[in-house]
């Protein structure tokens, strides 16, 4: 078992890459296209900045990464593959039992180059959504944070494109090259889902992005990771190791702007979670402002599972090229053939749950487990408010609300999942979403906090910090 990386090359890799000389030729000639997009598209203003960031040295689940300090441009973006496990299986589908494929199975070779692109273009999106973020840092410590997950999204564009190249041949090789030209929010050439195309203006959204976003990657990574394909699991499995830490920043930077805002209301005795007015003369950002944002990110990201009922995905699972959220854990028979799954559907202006086949019910049944995870992290959002004493609760919106993807698409739905006109809808919008006046407020608390140790007044300071690391810890030397 090949776990260590190999950081003679170029490219730091645990996949013999010296031994494939097409490929490392492939790879050593993308490299210049993706350093080129990262000082045009990467964080701006800091990429002479040293920062200190883990780099992935091993797949060694006791010790995979080291932390130090490292430019961004220098550092070192490489390959790495989960071990192989030995005798796995294909864990669904008309294949299911047979070995794991370790080449593309011919017939489908579209597919499955399909879904390593659509998932390959996410990765360099949101370092283009987030790169003005640096110049309005909280702190060093979120600084430093939103570089890490920017590097790793970067990671995670080569670990794609390891794939297209090693595996696809020469359409392989182009789709490499479309990933570096298009451009989110790019009117032309723009990424290829909506949610990857909205701006990441404030730092609450870039919490929210990678609190609701990240995790759909998770979702999806968590289902190619059931891939027949094993290159593809493998490569999905160690990229979720990464992800974790994404995860990790959302929730715990969405938890310490909540605690912040409710320390400060009961320093100053205010007791009312709706009197915004008042809480926002304490430089802190109210909770009804945060459910509007939590509101607007959740049903973004619900949109990126496609339409709930879809033969595509249907076909993905047939062919085992795509399994459900922990198939190996699942007991049944991994076919799904005469299975039904309940989905929610729209019908004749209100909700009903129908029994759809199961096999088709795949977006709809992976985007459930997708809200019962986010819905978890609410909860833990919700216990920080209830420590502090303050009477408010934050919640999942309705998933038919603001949705433009799939079978609520049209519909006007509230939060509380109430079906109403669509000019009544129209006029309370401003209720349920951030309106230009609440965006602004955000935008006037994002000023720099580059001390060490400081943070902005209106986010708390986390409990402990990166690689255990003490809190004035110098996490980003400027240059
Ligand atoms: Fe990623
Ligand atoms: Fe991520």
């Amino acid at each position: 078992m090949n776990i260590h990386v190999n950081y003679d090359d170029l490219i730091p890799n645990n996949v013999a890459l010296s031994d494939d000389l097409r490929l490392k030729r492939a790879l050593e000639s993308w490299h210049p296209g993706y350093i080129d997009w990262w000082m045009d598209m990467g964080p701006e203003g800091f990429q002479q900045a040293e920062v200190y960031l883990r780099t992935a040295v091993s797949v060694d689940p006791k010790g995979w990464a080291k932390f130090d300090y490292v430019r961004m441009p220098e550092y070192r973006w490489g390959i790495l593959l989960a071990p192989q496990v030995e005798g796995r299986t294909v864990p669904c589908g008309e294949h299911y039992g047979e070995p794991a494929w370790q080449e593309v199975p011919g017939e489908h070779r579209a597919l499955l180059r399909r879904l390593i692109v659509i998932q390959g273009d996410t990765e360099p999106a949101s370092v283009e959504q987030q790169r003005h973020l640096g110049s309005t840092a909280p702190s060093l410590y979120d600084m430093r944070n939103l570089f890490q997950v920017n590097v790793e999204e970067g990671r995670h564009l080569w670990a794609m494109v390891y794939l297209l190249q090693k595996y696809f041949g020469r359409d392989g090789r182009e789709e490499a090259q479309g990933l570096l030209q298009r451009r989110s929010g790019d009117a032309d050439k723009p990424r290829m889902l909506g949610a990857f195309n909205e701006a990441t203006p404030d730092w609450l959204s870039f919490f929210m992005f990678t609190f609701f976003t990240d995790r759909d990657g998770k979702m999806q990574l968590e289902a190619l990771a059931q891939s027949g394909f094993d290159p593809l699991s493998r490569t999905c499995r160690f990229m979720l190791t990464e992800e974790a830490h994404h995860m990790f920043v959302g929730e715990s930077g969405v938890g310490r702007i909540i605690q912040r805002t409710c320390e400060a209301m009961n320093q100053a005795g205010v007791t009312d979670a709706h009197d915004i007015g008042r809480v926002r003369d304490l430089g802190v950002i109210d909770l009804p402002t945060i459910q509007k944002k939590a509101n607007l990110h959740y049903s973004l990201t619900l949109d990126l599972f496609g339409s709930e009922i879809s033969t595509n995905a249907a076909n993905a699972f047939n062919a085992g090229i795509k399994g459900r959220f922990q198939e190996t854990r699942i007991d049944d028979d991994h076919k799904l053939h005469g299975t039904t799954y309940p989905v929610l559907e729209y019908r004749d202006g209100g909700f009903a749950t129908v029994d759809e086949p199961a096999l088709t019910a795949l977006n709809a049944r992976l985007r459930d487990d997708y809200s019962e995870d986010c819905r978890k992290g609410v909860q833990r959002w919700n216990k920080v408010i209830e420590k502090t004493g303050v009477a408010f609760e934050l919640a999942l919106p309705h998933v038919a609300f603001h949705r433009k993807v799939g079978q609520f698409s049209g519909a006007n739905v509230t939060p509380q999942g109430e079906v109403i006109a669509a000019e009544t809808w129209q006029a309370r919008q401003g209720e349920w979403l951030p309106s230009d006046a609440d965006m602004e407020y955000i935008h006037s608390l994002m000023t720099p906090v580059l001390g060490t140790g400081a943070f902005a007044p209106w986010i708390a300071g986390p409990k402990v910090g990166i690689d255990n690391k003490p809190g004035d810890f110098e996490y980003v030397k400027l240059a």
